[in-house]
């Protein structure tokens, strides 16, 4: 496996396996990797022969100083698991590399309406960070294909977005939430969790999947199926953030056109924000309300 700082080599590398005819599967990541990053991985080497994965902790899509200077790092277990999972490249590139001229001066790349609702609306600036970067990875690694997780559904969805507006040649992966046992969906915020609250998290997956159940049988308004959701939520020792169901494709309000909705679940254990979300096929020809 080699391990690549510079984009000059990174380029020369990718240049080798094009020249062979080699398809190029891309897992862009933050790095303290987990089960579920090596999923996205996996599921990469099922379409493409060569496995480039990056890691980066993007100052860009950060709103705050203090998450960016704590996020953990690591680089050597990383790349370890990486090297174990049969990954060809892994890109670790500085921030004065990728930024050269500083954030403030950065061309960037934005989705707009998709961008700028649900966690676009709690975070300014933060997807414009991650498209950004985002485009900026595939510029220098061209892959054929990209996973990213079902996980992060807006990024998921704004990602495809980008993907079609900028005629990029790349086909993106949408892998599945991987989860512990518990039903919790895995995530580098678990590792944050208090023993006790490790203990509390699974109640996310468990009401995210009764409120899937419930707005799929359509049965009272969306508004109350909600409110009895955080209720539950809260009981349970959690301080609810943000419930939304939405249309999986506008990610606004379910409409009487809308076959799937997504539910998106957004509740904090601590100071740790846990998220999760389930994709619904619903049925609004019976009464439609919100
Ligand atoms: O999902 C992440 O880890 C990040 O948003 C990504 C896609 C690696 C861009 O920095």
């Amino acid at each position: 496996m080699l391990v690549i700082e510079s984009p000059q080599q990174l380029r020369e590398a990718i240049k080798q396996f094009k020249q062979q005819g080699k398809a190029i599967c891309f897992t862009p990541t933050m790095g303290n990797l987990h089960q579920g990053h090596l999923e996205l991985v996996k599921q990469g080497q099922k379409v493409a022969p060569i496995s480039v994965v990056s890691i980066f902790v993007n100052p860009m899509q950060f709103n705050n100083a203090d998450d960016l200077k704590n996020y953990p790092k690591t680089l050597d277990a990383d790349c370890q698991a990486l090297e174990a999972q049969g990954v060809d490249i892994v890109f670790t590139p500085s921030s004065d590399v990728i930024y050269p001229n500083g954030l403030a001066v950065q061309t960037y790349v934005e989705v707009p309406v998709l961008s700028d609702c649900l966690e676009g609306e709690l975070r300014p600036g933060h997807f414009r960070g991650m498209s950004t970067i985002v485009n900026k990875l595939f510029n220098l690694v061209q892959p054929d294909y990209a996973c990213f997780g079902e996980k992060d559904f807006q990024q998921l969805a704004i990602v495809k977005q980008m993907v079609i507006d900028m005629a990029m040649p790349i086909e993106i992966i949408p892998v599945a939430t991987v989860r512990e046992t518990s039903g919790l969906a895995m995530s580098s915020r678990n590792n944050k969790l208090s023993e006790g609250d490790k203990r509390k998290a699974p109640l996310l997956a468990k009401v995210m999947n009764q409120l899937a159940i419930d707005t799929q049988n359509n049965t009272t308004q969306h508004s109350l199926l909600i409110r009895d959701a955080c209720h539950v939520l809260e009981a349970g020792g959690f301080d609810t953030d943000a419930i939304h169901i939405v249309d999986v494709l506008t990610l606004q309000a379910v409409t009487p056109e809308t076959k799937q909705a997504v539910v998106l679940m957004a509740a904090f254990l601590g100071s740790t924000r846990l998220i999760d979300n389930k994709v619904v096929s619903i049925c609004t020809n019976k009464d439609f309300t919100l």
